[in-house]
């Protein structure tokens, strides 16, 4: 938790922006797993984190009251009978004191609180809840039909969310850089421990211990794979075999909830093939020139179009497309090799307020989302702003069932050679991922280097297999 001042000018600047009405800020709530005592590891909602910084498994409800320019701390003390299980606990008192609010109440009077708000016909914003206990709980606080809940969300209160968490602060800086830094050793640790004959779940189990070690664990589920064309794969039984890549996005979460987020894509045998290379070399210039372009300013989608045009250009030069880079970019030809977006925000959630809707966070009235296959799954696409937090993270994959239907239904012949392109089914995919902050002038990459050309993961790799050996 930051000093109370951090979370006192946070509630403060939010009042200012939002002048009338109240904000109910439910916390997450204990997820069990298989029975009500075994749950899955408590994760504090981001919003009620960001502007209360209370990060216990515990009943709490935080009111923001914009008139009076009031906070209000509900929550339940907990009983004799939890601290003989828990041991000792904050009373909600004295979690009020931290964050910096004077008044806390019992949490059986938010009810009565929010009926008399409603009978006064207060305006109460709320954010889309995405627990179904939390919907259950709007609803049933706010008279509101459950079907209804996230409809009736306070669009008002998202923007103004979006725009103070957009923008991260020198304190949230030092937290994101020190996670980087987790997840730079978690890569390292892939690097020295992957080689042939292991399964990908040991390497995995490798790597969460290092976020466990160094934070309150992953920052969500390892992507670990040969099969790294599946984007988001989830499966670590394969065997690791030589002459394959293996794809590892991962990332770490701070125990203030900062997240971090890389990819790096590594030859199982240590050593890159000619053709692993020239995929790769592809890759990572889209990488390094999106970190060249990325500056306040600049709408993401111009980054994100020219890391487009940069993987049709060199995919081109391989004779896997055909035509001007450029147009295939611009048209979505490009999106059978890279179908995703060049990245999004990051903070307290690995894609930042993703839960206030991608559309309020990374577009704006200016910049809407793209309707052409690949580009509408950028998820941030508006003018970078001095502290923004955004991934960089181009990739190329050969996804059969891609490959297939799009040869089937003729799609892009003037730019595609899928004659070319069939020679690479079995080849995986390539991700090079890291996490920039936009500074006044530009941008740098939070963590210490993590390396990333050809010739720095071999070296990694090389020392680790020597070092086994002795
Ligand atoms: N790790 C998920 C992503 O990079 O978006
Ligand atoms: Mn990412
Ligand atoms: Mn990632």
């Amino acid at each position: 938790m930051f000093n109370k001042a951090i979370y006192i000018n946070r509630r403060e600047r939010l009042c200012n922006n939002m002048k009338k009405g109240i904000a109910f800020f439910p916390c997450n709530n204990e997820a069990p797993m298989s029975y009500p005592a075994n749950c899955y590891r408590f994760r504090q909602d981001s919003t009620f984190n960001y502007f209360f910084g209370l990060l216990e498994p515990m009943r709490l409800a935080g009111i923001i009251d914009f008139d009076k320019k009031e906070t209000i701390l509900f929550g339940e003390d907990y009983s004799i009978d939890d601290i003989i299980w828990m041991g000792p606990q904050p009373t909600i008192k004295e979690l009020a004191e931290r964050s910096g609010i004077t008044e806390s109440r019992p949490y059986d009077q938010l009810a009565s609180y929010l009926q008399q708000a409603l009978k006064e016909k207060r305006e109460i914003h709320y954010l889309p809840p995405y627990r179904h206990d939390n919907q259950i709980l709007v609803s049933k606080l706010l008279n509101i039909n459950i079907d209804d809940v996230n409809a009736k969300a306070s669009q008002a209160l998202i923007h103004e969310v979006v725009e103070l968490r957009a923008v991260k602060g020198e304190e949230e800086i030092e937290e994101m850089e020190k996670i980087c830094n987790v997840g730079r050793e978690m890569q390292l640790t892939a690097m020295r421990t992957c080689r042939a004959g292991l399964i990908e779940q040991q390497v995995t189990g490798a790597v969460e211990g290092v976020a466990i070690a160094g934070g309150e664990g992953t920052s969500f589920a390892t992507i670990l794979s040969q099969n790294g064309q599946t984007l988001h794969n989830p499966y670590h039984r394969g065997r690791l075999t030589n002459g394959r890549l293996l794809l590892v996005d991962l990332g770490a979460e701070s125990h203030s909830g900062y997240s971090s987020d890389y990819t790096r894509t590594i030859p199982v045998s240590g050593k890159f093939t000619k053709r692993q290379k020239a995929i790769y070399e592809i890759v990572l210039r889209a990488n390094l020139e999106s970190i060249g372009m990325a500056r306040p300013g600049i709408p993401y989608w111009d980054v994100h179009l020219n890391a487009c045009t940069i993987i049709a250009e060199g995919l081109t030069q391989l004779g896997l497309m055909k035509g001007d880079p450029k147009e295939a970019a611009k048209a979505g030809a490009h999106a059978l090799f890279m179908p995703h977006g060049l990245g999004h925000m990051l903070g307290l959630d690995t894609h930042d307020m993703e839960n206030l809707g991608e559309n309020n966070v990374g577009y704006d009235n200016e910049i809407s989302r793209s309707k052409i296959f690949g580009h509408a799954s950028l998820r941030c696409g508006r003018r970078l702003k001095p502290g923004f937090i955004v991934t960089v993270e181009p990739g190329i994959y050969f996804i059969p069932e891609l490959i297939e239907q799009w040869e089937r239904e003729g799609k892009f012949t003037e730019y595609i050679n899928y004659r070319e392109v069939r020679k690479y089914i079995g080849f995986g995919g390539i991700r090079i991922e890291d996490d920039i902050l936009i500074t006044e002038d530009g941008c740098r990459v939070l963590g210490k280097p993590l390396p990333k050309s050809v010739a720095s993961v071999e070296a990694v790799m090389r020392a680790a297999a020597k070092a086994r050996q002795k």
